[in-house]
């Protein structure tokens, strides 16, 4: 699979991104695209500064949309971000038109790779790039909750002083506030994360602590240094990893739904394996009926705003 990438606005997402690529060697070309030129020019520059120290050859270009034409992976972070005290569904109208604009521009190109959407609200505008792009499902592929399971990952190992590595937890259903953890499929090396709850007589409350320190962890990382970014950079950068070398990678991507969890015709976050052809196949856990109604309920939103703010626009 040929190393290369494009990514799709230069902001502070985008270019974290690609300061995460340089640092880990993860491709050969990367070419970055942005309605501001001259900021990508800038960038292009001062990330090919730090090439003499990169683990890996890469070429960093600032290029246009002809450049998606070969390219593996077309990663989308452009667009409005969220502001202090806004959802990121209150950027669904705004973001669909300019998700619309950009993958009409990418499809012309003649790209047949994979798209990453990371501009909020993902599972919204993954379901945009979708439509509009006509690809496979399996090939457009949102950074869902691949974040929000890294910052769920991060605080059970703080919690439990054991390493992140090996916590077995995923965040379903929205990137967004309507997202869940299913506890009951949550493992620490090879033992539940409720039996080690138990076994310590660690109260069960300090389960939705956690859930809650995630849900609210982007709204006061925006109170305190305005946006989020090297998080979803890393995050990216993952995602990117496990389709260029086809790690069949179990992540929490925002993927098409097709009755898996009950649900059709929406994206959102569930364990997706992911292989160079984008995402193979859905891991499919047996939720209680309690997170099932959790999950419903953030595939509702996603059918609301779909069917009365989004469809229209395409
Ligand atoms: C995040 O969760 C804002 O969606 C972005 O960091």
């Amino acid at each position: 699979m040929k190393r290369k990438i494009v990514i799709v606005g230069a902001g502070f997402v985008g270019t974290s991104l690609a300061y995460s690529l340089l640092n880990q060697g993860t491709v050969e070309e990367l070419i970055l695209i942005d309605i501001n030129k001259d900021k990508t020019i800038g960038e292009e520059m001062d990330l090919s500064d730090g090439l003499p120290y990169s683990p890996h050859k890469m070429d960093i270009k600032a290029g246009d949309y002809s450049d998606c034409n070969d390219a593996s992976i077309v990663v989308i972070t452009a667009g409005l971000a969220q502001k202090e005290g806004q959802s990121r569904l209150e950027l669904a109208v705004e973001n669909t038109k300019i998700m619309k604009d950009i993958t009409e521009n990418v499809m012309k190109s003649g790209f047949k790779g994979i798209f990453i959407i990371a501009t909020n609200p993902v599972d919204l505008m993954s379901y945009v790039v979708a439509k509009v792009s006509g690809m496979p499902t399996s090939k457009v592929i949102g950074s869902g909750t691949v974040l929000d399971t890294a910052r769920l990952r991060y605080l059970i190992a703080e919690y439990l002083d054991v390493s992140s590595k090996n916590v077995h937890a995923y965040i379903l259903g929205e990137h967004g506030d309507s997202s869940l953890v299913p506890w009951e499929h949550c493992y620490v090396g090879c033992k539940k994360m409720i039996e080690i709850m138990e076994d310590n007589n660690y109260p069960m409350e300090d389960l939705e602590m956690i859930h809650d320190k995630v849900w609210n962890a982007a709204y006061e990382i925006i109170e305190k240094k305005k946006a989020t970014y090297y998080g979803i950079g890393m995050a990216l950068n993952r995602l990117i990893k496990a389709i260029l070398n086809d790690e069949k990678a179990i992540l929490t991507v925002s993927t098409f739904q097709n009755g898996e969890y009950g649900n059709e015709g929406i994206y959102i976050g569930v364990p997706a394996i992911i292989s160079k052809d984008g995402v193979k196949d859905i891991l499919k856990l047996k939720l209680n009926k309690k997170d099932q109604e959790r999950f419903d309920r953030s595939c509702d939103i996603m059918k609301e705003n779909i069917k009365n703010a989004i469809d229209s626009l395409l």
